[in-house]
């Protein structure tokens, strides 16, 4: 059918065509930021789930209800590249800015500026100009040189500015598990503060199933801090509602056992249900309708889409040994088990111990320790997680299935690997 109408979204943070399934989290989000705009005591909100499975998506609606209760939005994604820092100076200076129009600065305004400044100059972040340029620093609450307590101090002026507007700031912040651990720490320490003073600044913040660990390791008020909200694959009536609804707007169904294929290929995972459901409509003679032929004919198609894009990009930056590893934890024997016991390797028998043996063969070191070593540098590139203690995992949804398709291709035959 024509493909300039088809209407489904696969890509990272693509809106879907019909948003289904997240009326909770909305729920929660939209309660919260109520709450905080009224002084109450309330938790910012921490998304948790395989890649995929729709948190950014969910994040950019939260900052839309955010704007919808005329809240200033800020958004971060956390990249390798990101200097932690200077985006928090970055969002002081925005939300100071959407707090104060023109150059109607009022005296609030004008000493969180000035706070803002001393931190600018403190941090040696390059002054943005505009509002902060011939304004005196106000120097104390964020130049201390700490960044725990200068952070804070920062917010809690941006926070005061907001309260006296009437209004809040949701600050967004996107592949969390990518922050720096003092980061990360400084992040809630400053959240806490804000708290304490009842000051109406939220985060939302999404990331990989490894993020709440991480935020419980970097302080013990974690759980007091945030809703933790696990999102998962849809389930099968969402499942449904997101492949029919897009289709039933251009007036076309899907047909017979058509949409039961779909569900059992993505087990619900939803950027799959987008892949799927654009390659289906592609396929499909039409003129008003998909069937499970025009399945059959997309199943392959979107798989090489996937395989090429999705599932490839994980790996593209893994070594050849971490690509080895990976095949032998894709190769379980029974893959779709969703863990997989590291103790298992160190024992000589089993087939994954002697799998493991192999790459120690040309590495060298013992058994357990190469098996730690790919483990901690796999979860560190956001491939794995360890859902428990002594367990591992993959972060993408059905990436077992990738790797068996790849057999003899990843970790095994030499053509499809990097050079060494
Ligand atoms: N609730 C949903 N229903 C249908 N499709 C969705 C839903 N949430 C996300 N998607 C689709 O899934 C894909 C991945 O979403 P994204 O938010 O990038 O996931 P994540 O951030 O968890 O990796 C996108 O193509 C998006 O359109
Ligand atoms: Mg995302």
């Amino acid at each position: 059918m024509d493909p300039v109408r088809n209407p489904y979204s696969p890509g990272a943070g693509a809106p879907p065509p019909a948003l289904v399934g997240g009326d909770a989290e909305l729920a929660t989000c939209d309660v919260a930021i109520q709450r905080f705009g009224l002084g109450k005591p309330e938790r910012s909100v921490l998304l948790t789930g395989l890649r995929g499975v729709g948190k950014t998506v969910l994040l950019r609606e939260f900052g839309r209800l955010a704007e919808g209760h005329r809240w200033v939005h800020h958004a971060v994604e956390i990249t390798e590249e990101l200097e932690f820092v200077e985006e928090m100076s970055a969002l002081a200076h925005g939300a100071l800015r959407a707090l104060s129009p023109g150059r109607i600065v009022v005296d609030r305004a004008r000493r969180a500026l000035g706070v803002l400044k001393s931190f600018q100059l403190k941090w040696k972040l390059p002054d943005e100009g505009d509002v902060v340029m011939g304004l005196d620093p106000v120097s104390g609450p964020a130049d201390s040189g700490l960044l725990d307590r200068d952070l804070a101090g920062l917010l809690l002026e941006i926070g005061a500015v907001a309260r006296a507007r009437g209004v809040g700031i949701l600050v967004t912040i996107d592949e969390v598990q990518n922050l720096a651990r003092e980061h990360l720490g400084a992040l809630m320490v400053a959240l806490h503060r804000v708290s304490q003073e009842q000051l109406p600044i939220m985060v939302a913040a999404a990331g990989l199933p490894t993020v709440p660990r991480l935020v419980g390791e970097a302080k013990t008020y974690a759980e007091r801090l945030f809703h933790f909200r696990m999102i998962n694959s849809l389930a099968d009536a969402d499942a449904r509602a997101a492949l029919a609804t897009p289709a039933d707007a251009e007036g076309v169904r899907w047909r017979g056992a058509a949409l039961d294929r779909v569900l059992a290929e993505t087990r619900g995972y939803p950027y799959f249900i987008q892949e799927f459901g654009k390659h289906a409509w592609d396929s499909a003679d039409g003129p008003d309708q998909i069937t499970a032929d025009d399945v059959d004919i997309a199943v392959p198609r979107a798989t090489r889409e996937l395989d090429a894009g999705f599932f490839r990009v994980r790996i593209d930056r893994t070594s050849r040994e971490e690509q080895a590893f990976l095949a032998v934890l894709g190769g379980a024997p029974h893959h779709a088990e969703v863990v997989r016991t590291i103790e298992t390797w160190s024992n000589d028998d089993s087939w994954i111990g002697k799998a493991v043996a192999d790459i120690k063969g040309s590495t060298g070191g013992t058994r357990q320790g190469v098996a730690e070593r790919l483990r901690d540098s796999l979860i560190a590139k956001g491939l794995c997680y360890s859902p428990r203690e002594g367990r591992i995992d993959f972060t993408v949804p059905l990436f077992g299935e990738f790797l068996h398709r790849q057999e003899g291709r990843v970790g095994g035959m030499e053509s499809a690997l990097p050079p060494p």
